[in-house]
């Protein structure tokens, strides 16, 4: 079983950025597993790069359609974005550097916030987006 499964319940109805979101557990998963299988910083590092990146990735095309669409709670979800960015940024630096350990709390801040994120902030996007089409 994997660290956190994807159902239902984390669809906002919008296939390409569930396919993202898909895409953001399944990278989590994979620190997950190779914590748990005892890999090495050089093994670690490159996941919590892709990690980084793709959430990046990810917030930038919701950002497109808040900004296209005026999206009356743009600004408090970029905040809620840019914070989950620079914790992240912050922790594989520290990481990098030696002064921090990829710790069973990091990895559940990580499995908390995503799950409370998708299933809060972005799911009152649900019916916003619907209305203007996006599938
Ligand atoms: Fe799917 Fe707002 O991140």
């Amino acid at each position: 079983m994997d660290f956190i499964e994807w159902d239902d319940s984390l669809s906002v109805k919008v296939n390409e950025i569930d396919d993202q979101h898909k895409q953001l557990i399944r990278l989590i998963n994979e620190l997950y597993k190779a914590k748990k299988e005892g890999r090495d910083k050089n093994f670690l590092l490159p996941i919590l790069d892709e990690l980084i990146n793709y959430s990046f990735v990810h917030f930038t095309t919701e950002e497109k359609y808040f900004i296209r669409f005026r999206y009356p709670e743009t600004e408090k979800h970029q905040r809620a974005h840019s914070g989950f960015v620079d914790k992240v940024t912050d922790f594989k630096e520290a990481y990098y550097d030696g002064s921090a350990t990829l710790s069973d709390d990091l990895l559940e801040f990580l499995k908390d916030w995503l799950i409370n994120h998708i299933k809060g902030e972005d799911r009152k996007y649900i019916d916003f987006f619907q209305k203007k089409g996006l599938k």
